[in-house]
């Protein structure tokens, strides 16, 4: 039996907003996507997943839905994402769209009811509040007129929806076939662990994930077993990747068990710090602990990998290197990989952004204390010398470092030791070399990765000093050349054994 396609398989996340403006309103849109789907065919990925493209009043970037089965004009139509659609099959890229099943837009029609009193089951109102906080800053309630209270976890425009109520259950069977009707292969689930709010609402002494109000309740896994079952009754193995926080790989591996999510994003990977110790020990958990693993380094929410590794190099190109040697890593590993757009290009965070452009609601909420996640959500450059750098004709929804001319997609094709040829080869080396489900760890020096799969040897170095590479047959890959068979302090390679 051949394994399901979204087990090992490279998805490449689109922040729509950011990736390609086809339409010249400064802001990314799903014709963008389309008419740049052969350069990510090229890059050599298996599927896209599209961040929300609903209608939306946009207070979270679209993460607050207005109306789950239409596409937000200034991102297109639906129309445009059927195209969108066709022509990623065409070329043998599959489709996964984001649901945003927690909570719901202010503008949502179920919840302008609840303002006028109608049906305010549906969501989270209570004559008192708790001392829950807010995600983004702040307190996590927000009053009314008629001086009761409603629960956001995000932004005050993020009202949570009421899980305890089955035309909720109802409503998002429904809206998944929508999508399932119309294509898509599968469903990114945000906030995937925090449906299910502690029933008396207690109040909460701890952080963002253990005991939070976003923590793992035992009935969120009923959801998970309705949708798996509709969409088991679909034909072409659609999946689901769960963006699932929890302390624990134990807790994780719930989501996965068989009748539940197919997938989930696996933060202990994205999380660990550049040392061979952290890595090695998430990847041992991970493979004993889940049954689908999955790997991801960055996403629209977190500071882009080149920069946080970056930070700690010695070496001025310490976080490229680095961030080339961990994709090797994740690369070599069993599973299925999740990409965001512009690592491909080795994009850095983008840390000076005026604060007058900044957009996303963490800044405004913290009144700036924390900077938000603006600066890995920077329109890509594709092409030319000066912003806007091929991503539409108008002036991009975030400024553009000047910097970035060295770093379009155009320039990087043109130049084979370029992160984007680097990308290219190694995901076209992954398809033809790596098999098998086991890796085997193999002595090295101290602050190293060495691990075989099958045929291939894959060797990180996270120490200081350059070490020599392990007995084998022929080289196929290695972050910067080689001198002497050493493999230097940041770098990594993959070999045949
Ligand atoms: C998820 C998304 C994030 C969004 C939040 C609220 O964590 O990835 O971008 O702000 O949910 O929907």
């Amino acid at each position: 039996m051949t394994s399901p396609w979204w087990r090992d398989a490279v998805v490449y996340e689109i922040y729509v907003r950011s990736f390609a403006d086809a339409s010249g309103d400064g802001v990314g849109d799903l014709p963008g996507v389309t008419g740049r789907l052969p350069y990510l065919a090229e890059l050599g990925v298996d599927a896209v997943w599209l961040t929300p493209f609903y209608r939306s009043p946009m207070a979270d970037g679209g993460y607050d839905v207005a109306d789950y089965r239409d596409v937000d004009p200034s991102f297109g139509t639906l129309a445009d994402f059927d195209a969108l659609v066709t022509k990623a099959h065409e070329l043998g890229l599959r489709v996964m769209i984001d649901i945003v099943p927690n909570h719901s837009s202010i503008e949502h029609p179920w919840f302008q009811e609840a303002l006028r009193g109608v049906k305010r089951d549906r969501y989270l109102f209570r004559t008192e509040t708790n001392n829950w906080q807010s995600v983004f800053g702040g307190p996590a309630w927000t009053r009314v007129a008629d001086g009761s209270y409603y629960l956001h976890l995000f932004a005050p425009e993020q009202p949570d929806f009421n899980w305890r109520n089955p035309e909720v259950h109802a409503e998002f069977l429904d809206v998944l076939r929508f999508w399932l009707d119309r294509g898509v292969d599968g469903f990114r689930i945000d906030v995937a662990n925090g449906l299910y709010k502690a029933e008396d609402l207690p109040d909460t002494t701890a952080g963002f994930v253990s005991g939070s109000p976003m923590s793992s309740r035992p009935e969120v896994h009923g959801v998970y077993r309705e949708w798996r079952a509709l969409v088991d009754g679909y034909p072409g193995e659609r999946a689901f990747v769960g963006e699932v926080w929890t302390d624990t790989p134990e807790d994780l591996a719930l989501y996965v068990r068989p009748d539940e999510l197919h997938q989930s994003f696996n933060f202990a990977w994205l999380k660990a710090p550049w040392s061979a110790d952290a890595f090695r020990a998430v990847i041992d958990k991970t493979l004993t602990e889940i049954a689908a693993p999955t790997w991801v380094l960055s996403n629209h929410d977190v500071v882009r990998h080149v920069t946080r590794y970056g930070e700690g190099s010695l070496t001025p190109s310490g976080g490229i290197d680095r961030a080339k040697a961990a994709l090797l890593a994740m690369l070599a590993l069993p599973g299925s990989a999740y990409l965001y757009q512009g690592e491909e290009l080795g994009l850095p965070e983008v840390q000076e952004i005026p604060p007058d452009k900044r957009q996303d609601p963490t800044f405004f909420q913290t009144d700036g204390e924390l900077p938000g996640r603006d600066g890995c959500r920077v329109p890509l450059p594709w092409s030319g010398s000066a912003s806007p750098y091929g991503f539409g004709t108008g002036e991009p929804w975030l400024p553009q470092p000047s910097s970035w001319a060295l770093l379009t997609a155009e320039r990087q094709a043109a130049d084979p030791a370029s992160t984007l040829s680097f990308y290219k080869a190694a995901l076209a080396w992954r398809r033809q070399i790596m098999a098998g489900d086991e890796i085997e760890w193999l002595a090295g020096p101290a602050d190293t990765l060495f691990f075989r799969r099958g045929s291939v040897i894959c060797v990180v170095n996270c120490g200081d000093v350059a070490v020599p590479l392990p007995e084998h047959k022929e080289l196929v890959l290695a972050t910067a050349p080689l001198v002497d068979d050493l493999l230097p302090p940041d770098g990594g390679a993959w070999l045949l054994a």
